[in-house]
């Protein structure tokens, strides 16, 4: 299995990711109204900054999430699917930055709103 080091290899990641998410019955509500054809790009540049360094990403993240109203088990079943999906498709280090980048940003998101 390949490790995750093009933005093609991000994009592909949170598609198949949101293809979870909007089946999920736990937290499919909260993508339902979404524009996922600007959406699911932005999530990946946010990503591909993260994990390689490429610029692009411009958004305000908690600013986004603050009036989601979420909980913690929303934010529970949001990484279980994350990390599922992660091992499902890719291993190495980048894959475990992007585990445990999205376990420290849901910690601080679920501390801050
Ligand atoms: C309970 C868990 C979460 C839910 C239900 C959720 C849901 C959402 C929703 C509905 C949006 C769109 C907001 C809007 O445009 O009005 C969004 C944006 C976004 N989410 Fe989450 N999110 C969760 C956790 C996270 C976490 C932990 C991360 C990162 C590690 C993340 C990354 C992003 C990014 C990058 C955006 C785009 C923000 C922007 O507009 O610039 N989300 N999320």
């Amino acid at each position: 299995m390949k490790d995750i080091e093009t933005y093609d290899d991000c994009l592909f990641l949170i598609e198949k990711f949101y293809e979870q998410l909007l089946v999920d019955e736990r937290i499919s509500h909260f993508f339902t109204t979404l524009p996922l054809v600007e959406h699911i790009p932005k999530v990946a540049d946010f990503w591909a900054f993260i994990l390689i360094d490429k610029p692009g990403y411009t958004g305000n993240m908690m600013q986004a999430h603050a009036k989601l109203h979420l909980k913690g088990k929303d934010f529970d079943q949001w990484l279980k699917l994350f990390h599922e999906t992660i091992d499902k498709y890719f291993s190495g280090d980048k894959a475990k930055l992007a585990k445990e980048r999205s376990t420290l940003i849901a910690w601080t998101m679920r501390a801050k709103i």
